[in-house]
């Protein structure tokens, strides 16, 4: 039988998503509780980073650790894959020793090709195009702050960029309105605002007016550093400052994936203030994870 993989949102069903989300929720009482909760008893996580982490790959060794099982961090530098190994090679061989991996890379299609030839899940811990188990931690986040997002209206500012495909995913599968403004240049494809729940609004003031949630990300993403001083100029309209949040909902909550430029897409005083949930939503990438985790290797039967 074929794995299930978590490549992007998508793979789920929403009624799988929303599940995730509830158990993630779950997940987190019952560590603040202090129950020990083991289900991956010598399961190993195999995790490949081809880009820089701190929440990914906390969050995921930690998280692995604290179900009962082991997490193991191989990076191109030191695996045969930096020399040259291809990946549907290494795919095998890596897949036939543990029992789920976890890739950061740039292409997807790095993604795609490590799935196709390996036996085990395969989690997408961020590419180029879509960031998955963020926008997990996002809805959980959302949830608990409070309530459905189904029906809620949420703006993405900033860059057209992985994550926020991934928040065009989300909308589609569970069910929310996504503004995505954007400068001219910076949206993501017309097969990506082709939806009655998306709609592409270029104006920040036009688009965060009443908005639920206000969601933004680094202007120059991992792979775009020699862009950097263009986007600083060519984003600068987009900075989420206090006057911008004070055209969103008076409830409405501010998110951002981390890690933040203060100053850049957003000031100081607004991540900082007390709109903002970014602690709790990179937080939530350890429970949401475990939940994923849960899933992916048990199935779902996870006492
Ligand atoms: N948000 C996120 O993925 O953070 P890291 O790059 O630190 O893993
Ligand atoms: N868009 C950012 C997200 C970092 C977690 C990047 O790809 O670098």
């Amino acid at each position: 039988m074929n794995p299930r993989h978590f490549l992007t949102l998508t793979d789920c069903t929403a009624e799988e998503l929303h599940a995730l989300i509830r158990r993630g929720i779950e997940l987190k009482r019952m560590r603040r509780d202090g129950l020990v909760h083991e289900p991956l008893k010598n399961r190993v996580l195999s995790m490949i980073f081809e880009k820089a982490s701190t929440r990914t790959r906390v969050s995921f060794e930690a998280g692995m650790v604290q179900l009962g099982g082991h997490a193991m961090f191989l990076s191109p530098r030191d695996t045969q894959l930096g020399r040259g190994e291809t990946i549907e090679d290494t795919a095998r061989v890596i897949s036939s020793m543990v029992d789920a991996i976890m890739i950061r890379t740039f292409g997807h299609e790095t993604l795609t090709r490590f799935a196709e030839y390996s036996r085990v899940p395969i989690i997408n811990g961020l590419s180029d195009e879509f960031h998955p188990c963020q926008l997990l931690a996002d809805m959980q986040t959302y949830w608990e702050h409070r309530d459905d997002i189904r029906g809620r209206t949420v703006v993405w500012v900033g860059d057209g960029n992985n994550m926020c495909r991934s928040y065009v995913n989300a909308a589609r599968m569970l069910d929310f309105q996504l503004r995505v403004c954007c400068p001219p240049g910076y949206a993501p494809g017309p097969q990506w605002l082709a939806d009655p729940r998306i709609e592409f609004i270029p104006e920040p003031s036009e688009a965060l007016r009443g908005a639920h949630l206000v969601v933004t990300d680094v202007w120059a993403s991992m792979g775009q550093e020699r862009e950097r001083e263009q986007r600083l100029r060519d984003l600068a309209p987009y900075r989420i400052t206090d006057g911008l949040m004070e055209l969103a909902d008076p409830q409405a909550l501010f998110m951002h994936c981390l890690p933040a430029h203060r100053g850049e897409e957003v000031e100081a005083e607004v991540i900082d203030g007390a709109q903002s949930v970014v602690w709790d939503e990179a937080e939530n990438r350890l429970h949401a994870q475990k939940a994923l985790l849960e899933f992916l290797l048990l199935n779902g039967d996870h006492r």
